[in-house]
Formats: structure tokens, sequence, C-alpha cells
């Protein structure tokens, strides 16, 4: 994570100045690194993952000379003692203001060990002149309800709510950012942003990709834990929030655990209803044949980790009452795709012929390609079909089309890089609170329940297509289709 994410991430601000000129990256872990190593070594990783390239070399030489490396492991107090006395050395000769961000880039069984020994060395202390403390700690936050309370408690012993960042990664796409704006800053959308004008919404976060050689990690995670909990019910509660009074971080984030506490919750009868869960089997995927997932290094053969979740649930509150969402992700896909869906209710009177199985819909895409699009009908070949001896106007599908990329070009940046800048700001919002969390936790926990105890299994798809056969099925029993079968 370090050197894919977090790393480039702080390079690309540094390189676009904004980052504070004194500032000092501290490398914290087991291995045995000199300073100059370390940043051999997170030279090589720009090399490919810098979504800038080919990279500065002078602005990467300004910044190399800021990391240094300590050692020490995450649970050896002296280590920390000695982390201490180091940045407190950093702040004299650098001047870097005492202010400091944690980030634990580290693997999830290690957040405990790491917070408490912050705390034991004194390190969660701000400073009487202004000098904070802030925490980033990365997901998975917990595997469930109880492990994810408990580490709350366990944060919660060290550093006060305020100084915590749990990160997702989803809320700093630019596009999810600007859900908000669409809805909140500009008035067209919200007075239709409603179960009268809403007919069915989707949520869909498709990846081509497999399990990347983290076989063993994704055998205890699986597509609900590593994507659905968190991913995609933040994107549902941005969808279906009330507008927040303010932007303040508490406000929103109150608004947010308000639409968690309304998803209908499932009872672990019902999951088999409303959840489908699928595992990639051996296929074809953009051309190059990939093996099943229980062939993967580090998967179990006769594993039943699901790579793939589609379900749907329900609001329940009155501006949703009876609008089925309808969200799902996988591994191993036909593409990848990210985008929400927003589909209207058909004209009450139709004079005009709509194209079969046309609605007006806002397409909110997220990846690769990012951006808005408006689908509307509109007359524009002037084409003319006869029924009966009258003549009826014939009407085409268009869209409106906002693309960032276009629109916006060079000045954007990165999640990771927003969402960095969100902490050294000390802005909250798109940052995950405990309760939040643990609402997300006790949403999935029927559905955790009901799997661990069922013989059944996932339902195989081939690699390459859209999933099992029964997710098409879900949908389809309620008259409508994923977007892509449209
Ligand atoms: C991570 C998951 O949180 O998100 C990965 O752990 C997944 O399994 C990744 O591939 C997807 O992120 P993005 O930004 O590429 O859609």
């Amino acid at each position: 994570l370090a050197h894919r994410k977090v790393v480039p991430a702080l390079f690309h601000l540094w390189v676009g100045n904004l980052l504070p000129e004194r500032f000092a990256l501290v490398c914290f872990g087991r291995r045995p690194f000199s300073d100059q190593e370390i940043r051999t070594a997170l030279r090589a990783s720009l090399d490919k993952h810098a979504r800038i390239t080919p990279v500065d070399e002078e602005r990467w030489a300004t910044f190399a000379a800021r990391i240094t490396y300590h050692q020490g492991g995450f649970d050896e107090p002296a280590a920390y003692t000695s982390l201490s006395t180091k940045l407190a050395a950093i702040d004299t000769e650098s001047g870097t203001d005492g202010n400091r961000l944690y980030y634990l880039a580290t693997p999830a069984s290690s957040f405990p060990e790491i917070v408490r020994s912050l705390g034991a060395a004194g390190l969660d202390h701000e400073t009487a002149d202004g000098g904070w403390r802030r925490i980033v700690i990365e997901k998975p936050f917990g595997r469930d309800l109880d492990t994810a309370v408990k580490l709350n408690r366990e944060v919660g012993k060290v550093f006060r709510e305020s100084q915590v960042y749990r990160i997702d990664h989803y809320l700093g796409k630019e596009t999810v950012r600007n859900i908000l704006i669409f809805r909140f800053g500009n008035l067209i959308f919200e007075p239709i942003w409603h179960r009268r004008y809403i007919d069915h919404i989707q949520i869909t976060v498709a990846e081509t990709i497999g399990v990347e050689g983290r076989g063993a990690f994704y055998e205890e995670t699986g597509a609900l834990r590593d994507i659905l909990q968190n991913h995609l019910l933040q994107l549902l509660t941005l969808v279906a929030m009330e507008p927040p009074a303010t932007l303040d971080a508490e406000a929103l984030r109150d608004e947010k655990v308000k639409v968690l506490r309304a998803v209908r919750l499932l009872s672990t009868d019902t999951v088999d209803e409303h959840v489908v869960r699928g595992q990639y089997s051996a296929g074809n995927v953009q051309g190059q044949a990939v093996n099943g997932y229980n062939q993967e290094t580090g998967v179990n053969p006769n594993s039943s980790t699901e790579t793939f979740v589609a379900l749907r649930t329900e609001i329940a509150n009155w501006r949703w009452a009876g609008v089925p969402f309808y969200i799902r992700t996988g591994k191993r896909l036909a593409s990848r795709e990210g985008y929400i869906e927003i589909n209207f209710h058909p004209t009450p009177h139709a004079i005009f012929q709509a194209p079969a199985g046309g609605v007006n819909k806002l397409v909110i895409h997220l990846q690769p390609k990012d951006g808005l699009e408006l689908h509307l009908f509109a007359e524009g070949q002037h084409k003319r079909i006869k029924t009966g001896n009258q003549t009826s106007t014939n009407l085409s599908s268009v869209h409106l089309d906002l693309d960032f990329d276009k629109r916006f070009g060079s000045e954007r940046v990165g999640a990771y890089e927003r969402l960095l800048l969100d902490v050294l700001d000390g802005r909250l919002n798109l940052f995950v609170r405990s309760d939040e969390q643990e609402e997300a936790w006790r949403w999935v926990e029927p559905i955790l329940q009901h799997w661990a105890t069922d013989t059944q299994g996932p339902r195989h798809y081939a690699a390459g297509t859209w999933g099992p056969s029964a997710s098409s099925a879900m949908i389809a029993r309620d008259g409508f289709c994923w977007s892509e079968e449209n």
C-alpha cells in the first residue's frame, strides 16, 4: 500500500506544490533498511505506480531528501520511544511545526498493537502550541461487527474520534466527491431525487482483475468484506442521504448513518432471496485465458469464498420507500466499470414512441472514464415511421455528457491525493466515523452469518462474463435488467 498508493500520492502532492515545504516522511517497519535503501525502493515503486510519468527527477531529489527510515517491531515499545525522539529532532532540525500524521499502511492485524504503542509512547498527545496528531486507518476495519466494535474501542482509548481518519479511497474519487455537489450544489436534481421520479437504482463496481497474488488475503476476505461493506455501501449513502444542514463533518456523517440505519436489514433466512454470491471459474477476460479462483496461489481448491456479490435492497424511509437498489461487485468480470445508474420512471402518458425499454437515466461514471451522463430522448434523425395511415415521431436515446477528463484534465488529482490533503487540512467529511463503520458491518452481518453455515456455496461464473446467471434472474424478477443487458 505504501509503495503503490500512499507514497506515490504524497509525491504527486509534492510535485503539485500541495505539501508544505517543511515536511518529513518517516517510514517505520520491521525490516532493516538504511535511509538510502528505502529511498531507492520507493523510487523504483514510483516507476510502476506513479500517476504522472516520467517521474520528475528534480522534484524527486527534493522529496527523497525528506524521507528517512526507522526500524522497529510494531509491538516493540523501545521502537516507539526512539521514534518519538526522532520526530522531535526532525521538528527542531527541519522546522516541521510538530504536526503529525500517522498512516497505518500495515496488515490490519497490527492496527491494535500499533495504536496501543503510539499511545504508550505519548505519540498521540497534541501539543499546547497547536501541533496536531492524526491517524489514518486503512481497511479492512474489522472483519465483522464484533471485531469492528473492538477495534473502535481500542482506537478510542488512545485517540479522540476527531483525530481518526478511517479511509475509504472510493470517497476520494472525483465523481464520488461530486455526488454531493451534483445533489446539493445544484438545484435541478434534488427535487426529482425521490421515489416519485426514480424507479430504481443500480450501483456496480466491476473489475477484470483477479486476486492479483493476494489469494491468502482474499480467502479471509471475499467480495462482501472487500468491496461491498465499504466502497459500495458508502456510494449508497451518498446517493440516498438527506441534504445535510452544513458541510460540517458531523452533520454530513449523521446523515450517512441515518441511511445505513434505514437500509432494509436482511434476516439470515431471506439472504438467498436477495443476495447472489458467485466465484469465478476459468475463462477468458478480454482475450486472455485466466485461471479459476480456486486455482489461484494461496486459495483452497474447495474454497467457498465469494468473488462476486449482487444484491437487492430497499431503504425504508419516505424518500425511498418502494425504490429497489441493486448493488453488485465482482472480480474477473467482462469489463472494468464503476457506475451508479439512477433510472427514472417512464412518462405518465406516452404521446411519443420511446425506444423499447428506454427511460431517462442519470449515470454517474466512476471509472475507467469518470463523468456524468444524462440520458434523454430526442428526435434528431428526422426519421418518421408509418403507423397505420399516420406517421409518428420515432425518438432516439441521446445523452448529455460531462467528461471529467476533458473538462478538468490536468487540474485533477488522484483519490489518495485528495484524501491525504483532507487529512492534512483536518477535513473529516469524507472519512468514515466509528458508528458509520459499525452500522455498515451490522448491515452485512446476517449475510456473513448465513454464508458461514450455508453448504450450497457460491455459484460459479466463467471469468470474463457478468457473473452468475442468478444475478440477472434476481433483477429480472422485478422487471429490470442490469445496464449492460439493455
Ligand atoms: C480495494 C480492494 O479496496 O479496492 C481491491 O481491496 C480492489 O480488491 C480495489 O481491487 C478496487 O479499487 P479501484 O479504485 O481500482 O476500483
